[in-house]
C-alpha cells in the first residue's frame, strides 16, 4: 500500500485525500498529514482516521510519496525543514502555485519531483489537473500520480513545464471566470425582473446544461452558438452588445494577464 505523507492539510490537501480514500489508493493507517494548525489536524483526524502529526520531518520519514499542499508563502521554511531529509526514491508531489520544480529540487536537494496545476471543482472529483515530472521520476511513480488526480477528476501529463504555466491561467484560474460570469448573469436577470432565487436556477441550470451539452454533443462552442443565434432575434441581439464590449478582446487580455502572473511568480 502506497504510503502518504501530506505537509499541509487545507482545502486542496483534504481534496486530495478525500479522493485517495474514496478510489482506495491507499488506506488511512498509511497516510499521515502534519498542519501547522491544530484544527485542521483535529479535523483530518477524527474525519478520515489518518494520522497527524505536527512535525513536518515525522510525517515524511516513512512515506513513498509526500504531498506538498501548502501556500507559497510558507514553503522556504518547509524546504529548510525537509533539506536533507528524503530518500532519493521518495517522490515529492507540489500542487503550489507558481513555484517551479526546479525551487524544489535546489530547495530539497531532491531529484524526484511532480508539479501539479489542479483546480477547486477536483473537491468533488470533477477537476482537471495538469502535470509533469523530473526525469528522475519512475513510470511507476507516473502511474501513482495518474491514479491519484484521475480521482479527482481529469488529468494531463505534460512534457514541458511552460504548458502547467498556461494551464494555471486557463484550468487554474478557470473556476473564477465561470463563477464571475454567473454571478454577473444572475444580477442582469434579477435587473430585467426576475426573482433572485429564479434566477440563480436559471443561470445554475443554463451553464451545467451548456457544458454537457457541449461534451456530450462532440460540436464545437461556435456552432452550438450558430444554432440559437435566429438572424434578427434575442441572441444575436445579446451577442452583439458582447461584442460592443470587447468581450472576446477582454478575455484574451484577462487570461494572458493570469499568465504572465504565474510566470513572474516563478520566478
Ligand atoms: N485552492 C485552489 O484553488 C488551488 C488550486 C490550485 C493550486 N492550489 C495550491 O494549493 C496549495 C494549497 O492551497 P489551499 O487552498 O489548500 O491552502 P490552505 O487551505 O491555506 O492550506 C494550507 C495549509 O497548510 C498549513 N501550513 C502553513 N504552514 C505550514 C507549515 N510550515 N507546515 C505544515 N502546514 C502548514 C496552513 O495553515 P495556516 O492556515 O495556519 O497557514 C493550512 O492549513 C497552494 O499553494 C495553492 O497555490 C490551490
Amino acid at each position: 500500500m502506497m504510503k502518504i505523507a501530506f505537509i499541509g492539510g487545507g482545502v486542496m490537501g483534504e481534496a486530495m485525500l478525500s479522493a485517495i480514500l474514496d478510489k482506495r489508493l491507499s488506506t488511512p493507517e498509511a497516510i499521515s498529514v502534519s498542519d501547522i494548525k491544530e484544527s485542521r489536524r483535529q479535523h483530518l483526524g477524527q474525519r478520515y482516521g489518518v494520522e497527524v502529526v505536527e512535525s513536518n520531518r515525522l510525517a515524511v520519514e516513512k512515506s513513498d510519496l509526500v504531498v506538498l499542499a501548502i501556500k507559497p508563502q510558507d514553503l522556504t521554511g518547509v524546504m529548510a525543514e525537509l533539506n536533507g531529509q528524503l530518500k532519493s526514491s521518495q517522490l515529492v508531489l507540489s500542487i503550489i502555485a507558481g513555484t517551479r520544480i526546479n525551487t524544489f529540487c535546489r530547495g530539497l536537494n531532491h531529484g524526484c519531483v511532480v508539479r501539479v496545476m489542479p483546480n477547486t471543482p477536483a473537491q468533488i472529483g470533477q477537476g482537471i489537473s495538469v502535470w509533469t515530472a523530473t526525469a528522475d521520476v519512475t513510470e511507476q511513480q507516473k502511474g501513482w500520480v495518474s491514479s491519484i488526480l484521475g480521482a479527482m477528476g481529469k488529468e494531463i501529463y505534460v512534457d514541458d513545464e511552460q504548458y502547467i504555466d498556461m494551464a494555471t491561467a486557463v484550468s487554474g484560474s478557470g473556476p473564477a471566470y465561470i463563477f464571475l460570469f454567473v454571478e454577473h448573469l444572475v444580477d442582469a436577470a434579477v435587473h430585467i425582473g426576475l426573482p433572485r432565487d429564479m434566477a440563480q436556477e436559471l443561470v445554475l441550470q443554463t451553464v451545467l446544461g451548456s457544458g454537457q451539452f457541449l461534451q456530450k454533443s462532440g460540436k464545437p462552442p461556435d456552432e452550438l452558438r450558430r444554432m440559437v443565434t435566429s438572424p434578427g432575434g434575442t441572441t444575436a441581439e445579446a451577442l452583439a452588445q458582447f461584442e460592443r464590449g470587447r468581450f472576446s478582446e477582454l478575455v484574451i487580455q484577462a487570461v494572458s494577464a493570469a499568465y504572465n502572473k504565474a510566470r513572474e511568480l516563478g520566478e
